[in-house]
């Protein structure tokens, strides 16, 4: 089981910042559950594919519990972007911290696709987020939390497939938050869902990111969504960030108000001219 877990869902997924202590079991079980995101400070951040340099020089802050949207067009490394920041993948230059050390749990992924376990019920599935807690003696009693707050509690005994295509984001969901991460990334989380689950999904996301107060980074080709969640929208492009936006409307935010809609507009037409030169 313990092979096949790490098959389906390799640890890196889960994060894996290098600076981890090979020691942190005990500082582990003593843990306090946090509650508050974690700064983020990125410098002169690059990476390239072998002749793609897709990242040239990000530099950016991010203060804690911020709720930040990346938006740009297909393939301009916003998925990359978020792999650094989570320590999935190597940075070539700059640097990318969060103001302490940090342990894996505090990082978590949330991706398009909600990559559940089939052979596991809902609850083992939420578990899997526990990581290196999964064997600790309140691993059901927090993942039962987690889909508390998803809202799925009553599908706890089910198995994935029987699932429709929102409620397993939702378990995904509650695998990313039950670790109580202190920086949620998303890439795209909603990307396959229908318009009004996709709603209410965003809905959810915004509710827990208001109660746990986490640091949100949420990549989105939907800039309407991303006006509606965020503080802050980056437009990245060629490689930087060629725009950032701050949403400075109160919430709970009024979707299609002419507020959110002007900012919008003015998001898609930064994005539509790059377009246009290239
Ligand atoms: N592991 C990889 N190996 C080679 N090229 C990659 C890899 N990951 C991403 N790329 C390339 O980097 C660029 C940015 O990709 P990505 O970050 O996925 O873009 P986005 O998420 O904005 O659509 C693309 O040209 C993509 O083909
Ligand atoms: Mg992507």
């Amino acid at each position: 089981m313990q092979t096949a877990l790490r098959t389906s869902l390799p640890e890196t997924e889960l994060a894996s910042p290098a600076n981890f202590a090979p020691h942190a079991r005990v500082v582990r079980e003593e843990r306090p559950i946090h509650t508050s995101g974690l700064p983020l400070s990125i410098r002169g951040l690059r990476k390239s594919f072998g002749d793609n340099e897709v990242l040239r020089g990000i530099d950016l802050h991010i203060p804690a519990g911020q709720f930040v949207a990346i938006v740009g067009k297909s393939g301009c490394g916003k998925s990359t972007l978020l792999r650094l920041i989570a320590g999935l993948d190597k940075i070539d230059a700059g640097s990318v911290s969060f103001g302490q050390d940090i342990q894996p749990e505090d990082i978590r992924v949330m991706f398009q696709e909600p990559r559940l376990l089939p052979w596991a019920r809902v609850l083992a599935n939420v578990e899997v987020g526990l990581g290196r807690d999964r064997a600790s003696k309140d691993a059901h009693a927090r993942a039962e939390k987690a889909l508390t707050e998803v809202g799925l509690a009553d599908k706890r005994d089910q198995w994935p497939s029987v699932l429709s295509g929102g409620q397993k984001q939702r378990v995904a969901l509650g695998r990313a938050l039950v670790s109580r991460p202190r920086v949620l990334a998303f890439d795209e989380p909603l990307g396959a869902l229908d318009a009004l689950t996709r709603i209410s999904m965003q809905r959810l996301l915004e509710r827990v990111w208001r109660d746990q107060g986490f640091t949100a980074i949420l990549v989105t080709h939907d800039v309407a969504e991303a006006v509606a969640l965020a503080d802050r929208v980056l437009v990245i492009e060629e490689g930087r960030i060629a725009h950032d936006v701050v949403v400075n409307v109160a919430r709970p935010r009024q979707r299609g108000s002419a507020e959110l809609a002007g900012l919008e507009g003015s998001i898609l037409s930064h994005l539509l001219s790059a377009d246009d030169r290239t």
